[in-house]
C-alpha cells in the first residue's frame, strides 16, 4: 500500500459520535429532561432489513435513546401501515421514526413515506426534506449521505472546486449525495457528475474523478485502471459474496476491488467498517435533533 493512503475509519468515528451522543443524554437524564426515542417499522422479515433494523435498535440502546420496534407482517395492508404511520405522527414520546426499505410490492412506497409526518422524518425521505435539502434549508440528512459528509469533514478532506463523481442514482444514496457535494457549503463546493446505468463511456469519469464515490451494488466494480493517483474513494457497496478463507464461507465486499485501487488513493473507506457504520451514526444523530426539535424551530 502507498504510504500516504489513509484508511478511513468509518467504525472509529461511528463509535465517536455514539459516544459523544451518550454524553448529550447522559445530561439529559441529569436534568430530568426527555431521552429520545425512535422508532421503527419493519415490514416482513427480509434478511438484510431485519440485520439494519436490529443494529439501529442495539445503537439506540449503547447511546441511552429510547427505542421501538414495530413488526408488521409481509402481507399487511397499505391501508394497515397507513394508520401505524398515524399513530406514530400523534404519539408524542416517538421524537422520530423510520419505515425501513424496500417495502413489498404490493405497497406503494411514495405513498408511505408522504405520509410521515416531516417533523419526524430521521431518514430525510420526505419531499418536504428532500426539498429542504436541496435549497439548503434546516433539514434532516439521509444517513447514508450524511454519514459520508461527517467523514470528510473529520478527515478534513478538502472538497471545494474538486471534481466529485458519484457513481448510482438512487434516491437514498446517489441522488441525495449528489446534491450535498455541489452545494455552497464546508464539505461541498464541488463539480458534481452523477453517472449511472446508461452513463456512456464511465471509465471517461472515473478517470477524471477527485472524489469518487461509489453506490451501485456491484461488487468490486472499480478497479485500478479507472482511477488516478491521489483520488479519494467512498466506496457505499456492501454485497455478501462466497469465499473459501473465511470460517462462515463468506465475506463482505464493496463496490470497489480495495487491494487494487488502495495503494493509487489519498483516502480510502474499507468494507466493511467504513461507510456502513456512519449510517447509524446519522440516525442517532438526527433523532436528537428531532427530540430537541432543533431542525423545524429553525424555520417555522
Ligand atoms: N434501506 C436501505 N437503507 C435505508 C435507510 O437508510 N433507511 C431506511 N428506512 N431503509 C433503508
Amino acid at each position: 500500500m502507498n504510504t500516504l493512503t489513509q484508511i478511513i475509519d468509518g467504525k472509529l468515528i461511528s463509535l465517536q459520535i455514539q459516544d459523544e451522543i451518550f454524553l448529550q443524554v447522559e445530561e439529559l437524564k441529569k436534568n430530568n429532561k426527555k431521552i429520545p426515542h425512535l422508532a421503527a417499522i419493519l415490514v416482513g422479515s427480509d434478511g438484510a432489513s431485519e440485520t439494519y433494523v436490529a443494529a439501529k435498535v442495539r445503537a439506540c440502546e449503547r447511546v441511552g435513546f429510547n427505542s421501538t420496534l414495530i413488526r408488521l407482517p409481509e402481507l399487511v395492508s397499505e391501508q394497515e401501515l397507513l394508520k401505524k404511520i398515524k399513530d406514530l405522527n400523534t404519539d408524542s414520546d416517538v421524537d422520530g421514526y423510520i419505515v425501513q426499505l424496500p417495502l413489498p410490492k404490493h405497497i406503494n412506497e411514495y405513498k408511505i413515506l408522504e405520509a410521515i409526518s416531516p417533523q419526524k422524518d430521521v431518514d430525510g425521505f420526505h419531499p418536504q426534506n428532500v426539498g429542504r435539502m436541496a435549497l439548503n434549508l434546516p433539514t434532516y440528512l439521509p444517513a447514508t449521505p450524511f454519514g459520508i459528509i461527517q467523514l470528510l469533514e473529520r478527515y478534513k478532506i478538502d472538497t471545494i472546486g474538486k471534481h466529485c463523481v458519484v457513481i448510482g442514482r438512487s434516491h437514498i444514496v446517489g441522488s441525495p449525495m449528489s446534491i450535498l457535494m455541489a452545494r455552497n457549503t464546508a464539505f461541498g463546493n464541488c463539480t458534481v457528475s452523477l453517472c449511472h446505468s446508461r452513463t456512456v463511456n464511465l471509465k471517461e469519469f472515473t478517470l477524471n474523478a477527485d472524489i469518487l464515490i461509489v453506490a451501485l451494488g456491484i461488487p468490486e466494480f472499480i478497479t485500478a485502471d479507472m482511477v488516478k493517483d491521489g483520488v479519494v474513494i467512498i466506496d457505499v457497496g456492501i454485497t455478501r459474496i462466497i469465499s473459501g478463507k473465511t470460517k462462515s464461507g463468506f465475506k463482505l465486499v464493496g463496490d470497489v476491488n480495495y487491494d487494487e485501487v488502495a495503494p493509487k488513493a489519498s483516502f480510502i473507506t474499507p468494507v466493511p467498517g467504513g461507510v456502513g457504520p456512519m449510517t447509524i451514526a446519522s440516525l442517532l444523530i438526527n433523532t436528537l435533533k428531532a427530540s430537541r426539535g432543533d431542525v423545524y424551530q429553525q424555520l417555522d
